[in-house]
C-alpha cells in the first residue's frame, strides 16, 4: 500500500496523473488538457498544473510537442511500474508567506533545467570525474564574463572570475585572502545582518555607515573610519531600503578606496530585477583604480539550492585569490557548473530573467495593492525582490506578532546596527502568485498586527 503522501500540491497532481497513465486511463500518445483548463477544473493555479506536467516530463511520462500541447509519452507502457518512493518527510517545506531571500519557486523552468542537466550527465566523459579547476570551470567563468559584459557593462577576463558556493563563501574567500585581524570594514546601516557573524569570525571589526536616500553615506564613513580596509555595500539596490547609490557617491567611494588602498566589495545580489527607470552602472564598471571586488549570485536569478555565486577580482589580485582558493578547491560540483554554463550559453538564463522581471513587477504590484487596501503604507522602491512596509510603533514586536501567525516578516530594526529611524516590516512578494493570494496574506497580516 502506498504511504500517505505529504508534499506540495503539484506533486499530488503529478502522482494522480502518473497513476492514471499506469492504469491505462491515459494511453500513450493521448493529449492532456491545456494547463489553464485543467487548473480551472482542479481549482488550482495554472503554475501548479504546469509544475506537475513539468515533473512528469522530466521523469519521461509526458512529452511536450510545442504548440500542439502536452502528451502521454509514446514509449510509456501501462501497468504498475517501479514501487512508489518512500517519503521520509525530509522534503523542503513550502515557503512561508512573505518569506524573504527566495525567488519565485513556482516559475523556475525545472523541466528545462532537468533536460540540460540530463544531457550533460549522459555525455559526461571519464575526465569529468576528476577534480575541476579550483577557481571554477572555465566554461562557466566565460559564460559569466559574457553575461556581465552585456548585462552589467563590466569588462573582465574569465581568470578574474572565481566560482563559490554562495555569498558567505565569497566573503570568506575575500577576507581570508586580503583580511588581517583588526582590519575594519564599512557596513551599511541598516544592512544584511546574516553576514555579520561571518565577518566577526575573521576578526574584522564593523564600522557601521548610515544609509540615506542616496545610499551609503560615504562622507560619514570617512568621518568615522577613514582607515577601514574594506567597504561592503549593495549599490544597485540597497538591502533592505532599496535605494541606489548615487553617482557622486560612487565616485567618492572609489576616490576614498584608491587614496587609502582599501577594497570595495560590491554585493550585486539582486540587481537583475529593476522595474522602473534605467539602472545605474555597477561601481565595478567605473573601477579605473582597480579597487572593486564584485560579488554576484545565482540564488535570486535562478534558485538558492544551486549554491552558486561568483566573484570578479581586480586583475592584480588574481594570483593571490587563486592561491587561497586552492586550499579548499571549488565547492560547486562540476555537473552543476557545466549545466549552468549550458543554461546561460543556450539563452535560457536571459529568457528566464526577462520573464521574471515581468512576473516580479506584477507580484510586487499585487502585494502593494493588497497592503494598501488594508491601510498599510508601502515604501516605494524601483526594484529588488522584497519590499518595506512602514509601521508605527515597535516594529520588532509587530514582526513577532506576524511570525506567531505564521507570516515570515522581519523588523527593519533587526537590520540596523547603530542607526535610528522609522520602523518597518520587510517582506518578499516573489511567491505570491495571484492578487487573491496577496489579499489573503495582507488580511492575515492586518489581523495579526493591528
Ligand atoms: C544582501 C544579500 N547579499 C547576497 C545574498 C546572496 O546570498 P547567497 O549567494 O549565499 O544565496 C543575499 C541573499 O539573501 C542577500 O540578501
Amino acid at each position: 500500500m502506498n504511504r500517505p503522501f505529504s508534499g506540495p500540491r503539484y506533486q499530488h497532481i503529478a502522482r494522480q496523473l502518473k497513476s492514471a497513465i499506469e492504469q491505462g486511463e491515459f494511453a500513450p500518445g493521448k493529449r492532456l488538457p491545456a494547463s489553464r483548463v485543467y487548473a480551472q477544473e482542479l481549482g488550482v493555479s495554472r503554475a501548479t498544473v504546469e509544475a506537475a506536467y513539468g515533473e512528469l516530463v522530466a521523469q519521461g511520462w509526458l512529452e511536450r510537442r510545442g504548440q500542439a500541447g502536452t502528451f502521454v509519452s509514446s514509449g510509456v507502457v501501462p501497468g504498475p511500474s517501479a514501487p512508489e518512493p518512500v517519503w521520509f518527510g525530509g522534503e523542503q517545506p513550502e515557503p512561508q508567506p512573505f518569506q524573504m531571500g527566495l525567488p519565485a519557486l513556482d516559475l523556475f523552468p525545472r523541466a528545462l533545467w532537468a533536460k540540460v542537466m540530463g544531457r550533460r550527465l549522459r555525455t559526461q566523459t571519464r575526465f569529468d570525474l576528476a577534480l575541476g579547476d579550483v577557481c571554477g570551470e572555465m566554461t562557466l567563468r566565460s559564460a559569466i564574463v559574457d553575461y556581465l559584459r552585456f548585462s552589467r557593462s563590466i569588462e573582465c577576463m574569465p581568470e578574474q572570475v572565481f566560482i563559490t558556493t554562495g555569498f558567505a563563501a565569497s566573503m570568506t574567500l575575500i577576507l581570508q585572502t586580503l583580511g588581517r585581524p583588526g582590519d575594519k570594514i564599512w557596513l551599511e546601516d541598516p544592512g544584511f545582518p546574516l553576514i555579520r557573524p561571518l565577518i566577526a569570525s575573521q576578526q574584522i571589526a564593523f564600522s557601521p555607515v548610515p544609509v540615506d536616500e542616496e545610499g551609503m553615506n560615504i562622507e560619514a564613513g570617512i568621518a568615522n573610519a577613514a582607515d577601514a580596509r574594506f567597504a561592503l555595500l549593495t549599490p544597485a539596490h540597497q538591502s533592505p531600503l532599496g535605494v541606489a547609490l548615487s553617482l557622486p557617491r560612487r565616485h567618492q567611494l572609489l576616490d576614498w578606496a584608491a587614496g587609502r588602498e582599501a577594497w570595495i566589495i560590491e554585493d550585486d545580489y539582486d540587481s537583475e530585477f529593476r522595474y522602473q527607470g534605467k539602472p545605474l552602472p555597477p561601481v565595478k564598471s567605473l573601477d579605473a583604480p582597480q579597487r572593486v571586488i564584485y560579488a554576484g549570485t545565482f540564488s535570486k536569478s535562478l534558485f538558492p539550492a544551486l549554491r552558486t555565486a561568483w566573484l570578479v577580482v581586480p586583475a592584480p589580485l588574481v594570483a593571490q585569490f587563486r592561491q587561497q582558493a586552492s586550499y579548499a578547491a571549488c565547492g560547486v560540483p562540476l555537473l552543476w557548473q557545466h549545466t549552468l554554463a549550458d543554461f546561460i550559453r543556450e539563452g535560457h538564463f536571459w529568457r528566464h530573467l526577462k520573464k521574471m522581471r515581468h512576473h516580479y513587477a506584477q507580484r510586487r504590484q499585487w502585494l502593494e495593492q493588497a497592503l494598501t487596501e488594508q491601510g498599510f503604507e508601502v515604501i516605494p522602491q524601483h526594484g529588488g525582490i522584497q519590499l518595506v512596509m512602514a509601521v508605527k510603533g515597535d516594529d520588532r514586536e509587530l514582526a513577532l506578532k506576524g511570525r506567531r501567525a505564521g507570516l515570515a516578516v522581519q523588523a527593519l530594526s533587526d537590520w540596523r546596527i547603530n542607526s535610528q529611524g522609522a520602523g518597518g516590516l520587510l517582506m518578499s512578494f516573489t511567491n505570491i502568485s495571484s492578487l487573491a493570494m496577496a489579499q489573503q496574506q495582507a488580511r492575515m497580516l492586518a489581523s495579526a498586527i493591528k
